[in-house]
């Protein structure tokens, strides 16, 4: 059931889903018409109920049946997030490769103990952080990468919306907002130093429904992240702010518009200085647009075939998002600032 030999990078892999909810239903589409994955089966207790596996014999009521019926070299865990800890962990033990959807756990104690399964079984594994994969951020990265911005000094995120019914088990904390956790120190190039949060229960549940997050990467950038299940349109954006202008990318259409600052054309540089900006140019780029889950699912498949330069999200980098998003309740909580 290992993994494909090197010499061979490009055979299919046989790939499982594990959950056929939300998410799980598109990873078992992708993996069904995947031309790098041959598909091995889905898993859920509860069936088919999108009716999305071609094949009824591929559904499975549990990883047990799974693994009995067939060779698997990879599976993506698609459950609710309180059971990714046992998924994965029969999934390694078993010698599967795993991609687990984000966040990594519920919590960073089962966080490290999904770590450990895998290190003992040494088997590939990494999270699904599929925002990583969105052509706008792509490309936004890539511009800030190469100095377009010149110094950048914030980073804010926001992804507000109505609430979707599927979510029980965690709060908008660790649902939502870990998107945008991983979501800063990638575009920023550094971890969190130190975060303040404030958060709302308006909707009586246990967990929060809205989080303002706002803290420093400890290479000085500010960051703010606004993420709620009460506003009534949904809005996913990501701007970040420089010296030169501003970068703003809009994941729900996978725009990525550039705003420039004003040139400045006075010799009264001290009094330009003084008064700020101006508005200058606006671009809104042309972007080609690749499903973003099927991008996370290729650059998996060659990392699992034997590339190790492909960008996967390392469990490491998913701790330190559930850590984040420890971090973010604590300080809602506590009304202090956490330094992590
Ligand atoms: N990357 C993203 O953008 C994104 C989006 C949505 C959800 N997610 C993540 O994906 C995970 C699942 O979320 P969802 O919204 O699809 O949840 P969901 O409740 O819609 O679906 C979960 C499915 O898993 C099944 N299930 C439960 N226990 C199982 C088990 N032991 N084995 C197999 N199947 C089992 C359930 O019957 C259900 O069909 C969560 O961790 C969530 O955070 C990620």
């Amino acid at each position: 059931m290992g993994l494909v030999s090197d010499d061979e990078p490009r055979a299919a892999l046989r790939g499982a889903v594990l959950g056929l909810g939300m998410i799980g239903r598109h990873h078992a589409r992708l993996l069904q018409a995947s031309s790098r994955v041959t598909f091995a089966g889905a898993v859920d207790p509860g069936g088919d109920r999108f009716g999305i596996v071609q094949e009824p014999a591929l559904v499975f009521g549990s990883i047990e049946e799974l693994l009995d019926a067939k060779a698997v070299d990879f599976a993506i865990v698609a459950v609710p997030t309180e059971e990714h800890l046992p998924a994965a962990q029969a999934l390694a033990a078993a010698g599967v490769a795993v991609l687990v959807e984000k966040p990594l756990a519920a919590t960073a104690r089962e966080a490290r103990a999904l770590m450990a399964a895998v290190e003992a079984a040494g088997v590939r594994a990494a999270v699904g952080h599929v925002e990583r994969c969105n052509p706008a951020l792509l490309e936004l990265r890539r511009r800030v990468g190469t100095g377009q911005l010149g110094e950048v000094f914030l980073i804010a995120t926001e992804r507000v919306g109505p609430f979707p019914a599927r979510v029980r088990d965690v709060g908008v904390v660790k649902d939502l907002a870990t998107h945008d956790l991983d979501l800063v120190c990638w575009l920023g190039g550094a971890p969190i130093e130190r975060l303040a949060a404030q958060t709302q229960h308006r909707m009586g549940r246990q967990h929060e429904d809205l989080v303002l997050v706002t803290g420093r990467l400890r290479s000085d950038v500010a960051f703010n992240v606004n993420v709620d299940w009460l506003s009534p349109t949904k809005v996913r954006r990501t701007r970040i702010l420089g010296e030169r202008g501003m970068l703003v990318a809009d994941t729900l259409t996978s725009d990525l518009t550039f705003f420039a600052n004003g040139e400045v054309t006075s010799e009264w540089t001290a009094a330009q200085a003084a008064r700020g900006v101006s508005e200058g140019d606006m671009t809104r780029y042309a972007l080609s647009r690749r499903e973003p889950l099927l991008v996370e699912l290729e650059t998996f498949c060659d990392w699992v075939a034997g590339d190790d330069s492909a960008p996967i999200v390392t469990l490491e980098e998913g701790l330190a998002t559930v850590l984040a998003a420890e971090a973010v309740l604590e300080a809602a909580g506590s009304g202090e600032t956490v330094r992590l």
